[in-house]
């Protein structure tokens, strides 16, 4: 086993709560007229009917591959989703070429694939309109200067925080919608449950013995349950708001930089997996992309048995290429250098393992 000691929550997803003073020091000024929401997919649904109340929308397109969840819940309003073919791991021509799909009346939904896409299109005056989801690029340039119609993000994919979205126009100076939405009591039992399940988590890694991961993981998973079942727009609390904004301009891309920068330095890529990474761009994670779904699952086996554990993005959507199966390690502010050196040595051991 590794000299570098794992820490005892693993590696992985749901973040823990942490005051937000320890960021202070670590901010980036943010230039955005935002609406925040509680959720990612509230904000895309606001945008949506927006476009819908304004303009006379024709048809909605979405990429072929993106999260199975917030599709769902956006058919549950808009059922008929059209969808344009894309290659979510190659980024060296990645402008889309949406004209050659959506004519001027259609709103074309374009994800920020890992924070690594470009985000360019030949949208122009004439439509299509065009829809910017950065919640895996967040704070990315693509992202801070889009030009686009419509931009919004799921601030929880980056930030400690138990629930947020957000919505801007870029090219809309000085905009603020005044969102009036209804309270909604049930509703606030998800963010208090996603909040209890972040500190408990805290209170673990801190050394509380009379929690585990038990105690936590099944509140993780009784809020995403929650959210797609939740089909309201509900009035962000003010406490809530602070809350969001306390954290919001801490700059978690720079941390990111830093570490995906020491693991591109020692790992390679390899018969088994590509690094899917861009110069000049700082990755959501660090994301190995497989040809082989065996080794896929082998090294995503590998590595939950020792402590850490990918998300695999998005396992339902199937893509028609020869290399498709995309592994995600959290890289985030959660974790050091030693981590890191902890992944490079269990990627290194499962390749030796695997090459006897
Ligand atoms: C790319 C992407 N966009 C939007 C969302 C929706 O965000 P939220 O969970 O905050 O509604 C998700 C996942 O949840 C996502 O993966």
């Amino acid at each position: 086993m590794s000299d570098n000691v794992v820490r005892k929550e693993g590696i992985g997803s749901y973040f823990h709560f942490e005051k937000h003073e320890r960021f202070k020091n670590v901010t980036v000024p943010l230039d955005l007229d935002y609406n925040l929401f509680y959720t990612g997919r509230e904000a895309l649904l606001y945008i949506l009917n927006e476009i819908n109340n304004t303009n006379t929308l024709s048809k909605i397109w979405f990429p072929n591959y993106y999260c199975q969840h917030t599709l769902g819940w956006i058919k549950k309003f808009y059922p008929h989703i059209h969808i344009y073919n894309i290659n979510p791991f190659e980024f060296t021509s990645d402008a889309i070429d949406v004209k050659k799909f959506a004519t001027k009346n259609d709103v074309v939904l374009i994800n920020n694939y890992w924070g690594l896409s470009s985000m360019t299109s030949n949208a122009d005056a004439n439509g299509p309109i065009i829809i910017e989801d950065h919640s895996h690029g967040w704070l990315s340039d693509a992202c801070l200067h889009s030009t686009a119609d419509y931009c919004f993000v799921s601030l929880r994919k980056s930030l400690p925080i138990p629930l947020g979205g957000m919505y801007w126009k870029p090219r809309a100076i000085g905009f603020r919608n005044t969102l009036n939405f209804k309270t909604d009591t049930h509703f606030y039992k998800i963010w208090d449950t996603m909040l209890d399940a972040m500190s408990l988590k805290s209170d673990f890694i801190a050394g509380d013995t009379s929690v585990t991961s038990a105690d936590y993981l099944p509140l993780f998973y009784e809020v995403e349950e929650a959210l797609n079942i939740h089909t309201d727009f509900v009035h962000l609390k003010d406490e809530h708001r602070h809350f969001i904004e306390s954290y919001l301009r801490f700059d978690t891309r720079k941390i990111k930089e830093t570490h995906l920068n020491y693991l591109y330095n020692k790992l390679r890529d390899t018969a088994y997996f590509k690094i899917v990474k861009r110069p000049g761009f700082t990755a959501f994670g660090l994301h190995l992309l497989f040809k082989n779904a065996m080794d896929f699952n082998a090294l995503r086996q590998f590595l939950v048995a020792n402590h850490v554990y990918p998300s695999s993005l998005w396992p339902d959507n199937h893509l028609d290429l020869e290399w498709r199966y995309f592994l995600n390690i959290h890289i985030d502010y959660r974790y050091t250098l030693t981590d890191m050196d902890y992944i490079i040595y269990l990627i290194e051991t499962w390749l030796k393992h695997e090459m006897i």
